[in-house]
């Protein structure tokens, strides 16, 4: 049951940074006082929970190719294996609270990331939508650009934005952030037609970024690598590339063949990795491993920032609720390390498997080919899926003889993380009278109408600006439905599509 790491390796130590501070951090006071009510009074004796057993879910390919099986195991077949954790409200022998959680969160990112300076720390925040908020006041002032992927996730640009930061949108492929494109921003900024001087902070989602699904992989990192913050939340679900059914069982790595540190290196590792200078800030969050709800997750970052950020939440969070603390320590005790990464693995393989089955669907209901993506576009060098109207579908006597079989509909990249297809509006009747953002949220309502919601491509441009490019996106999301109503979902979504795309629109 131990979260112990081994005696760290001789590492440098981070440089000073603190010219990257922001006028606000900088000014920032330790909050002179702090009033303890009495804990005789507080309501709750004790907090409990059952937790499930680390090894609920099968980390075997072969035992999980069904996401029913595992739910077929949990709640009706099978006997759901528990274990209750009380966590006291006068501690006994050991505290659970947060001194544990601080010293399991320090030994997971030594394990996991094993960041390349010494002097790292880590500190528990409220989730990574806080954490980012913070961080960005904490580095930027208004005014300040931010480097972003054009496509990115849409509630950090909605935090930074009334602050006066910049989203400053860099281009994209099926690796997320472009390194070349990135690097001709940078040495091609002008201030004074820009109006702003040149950013020093790169936002990045490097596994399963919105709505793409990329995951940026360790040489584009290390070109990447600069100030860099990190937001992370799908690190231990990297999904891997898709195989189709046919050849699945041949080509897949069966996660149960994999030990702790190969379960790691198998993972695209942290920007942490090669930081030696301690330039990253790393955002980890236990919102996709144990709940959304327990608002919690941790920093990895040099000690300075780790200073100021303390001091952000002092007067605003102050520490992540304690409830939710004490409950999350209590599992990872009970489960310990090995454990940990136990369900980890077993997480990871539940949304492959759910990602599999959803590219699935789609290759079923579309009469699917694949292609090399075009040179100079997003997808270059990628094999892009290309869905046509099925002619088969008309043997269910829902088809649309107006549609055409000869011309995509859709068409994607199998995702490592998340789903991001592109609808081809250039086929559409309107095209040319109407924009695509407009057709993009007619379908979205036509769908939304027959009860499929889809997330509208339009809400993850990094600037809202929509307007070059001919075709629509949306992002599906295949993490919470069952196989029925996803295989259902995407059956409604070709027939919407096929009718929408031969109807023209006023
Ligand atoms: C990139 C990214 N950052 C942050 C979050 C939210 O994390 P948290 O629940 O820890 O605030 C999400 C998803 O909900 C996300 O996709």
């Amino acid at each position: 049951m131990s979260f112990k790491s081994e005696a760290a390796s001789f590492k440098p130590e981070a440089i000073d940074l603190s010219h990257h501070l922001s006028t606000i951090a900088k000014a920032r006071q330790t909050s002179p006082l702090k009033g303890l009510p009495s804990p005789a009074y507080f309501p709750f004796s004790d907090i409990s929970g059952s937790v499930l057993a680390a090894n609920s879910f099968p980390v075997d390919r072969n035992e999980g190719t069904s996401s029913f099986s595992w739910f077929w195991n949990l709640f009706g077949g099978g006997k759901e294996r528990t274990t209750s954790v009380t966590i006291p409200k006068y501690p006994t022998r050991l505290s659970t609270g947060l001194p544990q959680l601080q010293k399991i969160v320090k030994e997971y990112s030594d394990k996991v990331y094993d960041p390349a300076y010494g002097n790292y720390q880590t500190l528990l925040h409220a989730g990574n939508t806080d954490a980012w908020s913070k961080v960005v006041l904490t580095l930027c002032n208004p005014g300040d650009g931010v480097l972003v992927s054009k496509w990115t996730y849409p509630s950090a640009m909605a935090s930074m934005r009334p602050y006066g930061m910049v989203p400053v949108p860099v281009d994209i492929d099926t690796q997320g952030m472009r390194s070349d494109a990135l690097r001709t921003i940078l040495s091609e900024w002008d201030a004074e037609a820009r109006g702003m001087p040149r950013p020093r902070v790169i936002y990045a989602v490097p596994i399963g970024e919105n709505p793409t699904g990329t995951t940026t992989r360790v040489a584009r990192k290390k070109e990447i690598y600069q100030i860099c913050v990190e937001d992370d939340p799908y690190f231990v679900l990297q999904e891997g590339t898709y195989v189709p059914k046919s050849q699945r069982a041949r080509h897949t790595q069966n996660p149960a063949e994999l030990d702790d540190e190969k379960f790691i290196a198998s993972l695209e590792p942290s920007y942490l990795k090669f930081d030696y200078q301690g330039r990253v800030i790393r955002l980890d969050t236990f919102s996709k491993t144990i709940a959304p709800g327990c608002r919690l997750g941790w920093y990895t970052c040099n000690p300075m920032f780790a200073e100021r950020l303390e001091r952000a939440a002092e007067t605003s969070t102050q520490a992540p609720c304690g409830f939710g603390q004490s409950l999350v320590a209590g599992a990872l005790l009970e489960w310990g390390y090995h454990g940990y990464m136990r369900w980890l693995k077993a997480l990871r393989l539940q949304y492959t498997i759910r990602r599999d089955f959803f590219v699935d669907c789609l290759v079923d209901e579309f009469h699917m080919t694949t292609a090399p993506g075009a040179m100079g576009t997003m997808w270059d060098g990628a094999q892009v899926y290309q869905g046509f109207a099925n002619p088969q579908r008309s043997l269910t006597g829902y088809f649309s003889e107006k549609v055409s079989t000869t011309s995509p509909l859709i068409s994607f990249v199998p995702p490592t993380s998340g789903t991001h297809v592109k609808i081809h509006f250039d086929q559409h009747p309107s095209f040319g009278t109407m924009d695509t953002e407009t057709l993009e949220m007619k379908l979205f309502i036509a769908l939304a109408e027959v009860g499929v919601l889809f997330g509208p491509g339009a809400m993850f441009s990094a600037t809202g600006d929509w307007s070059s490019d001919k075709s629509g996106h949306f992002r599906i999301s295949f993490s919470s439905a069952e196989n029925n109503e996803m295989k259902k979902a995407v059956q409604i979504f070709g027939k919407t599509i096929r009718e929408f795309m031969s109807t023209p629109q006023i």
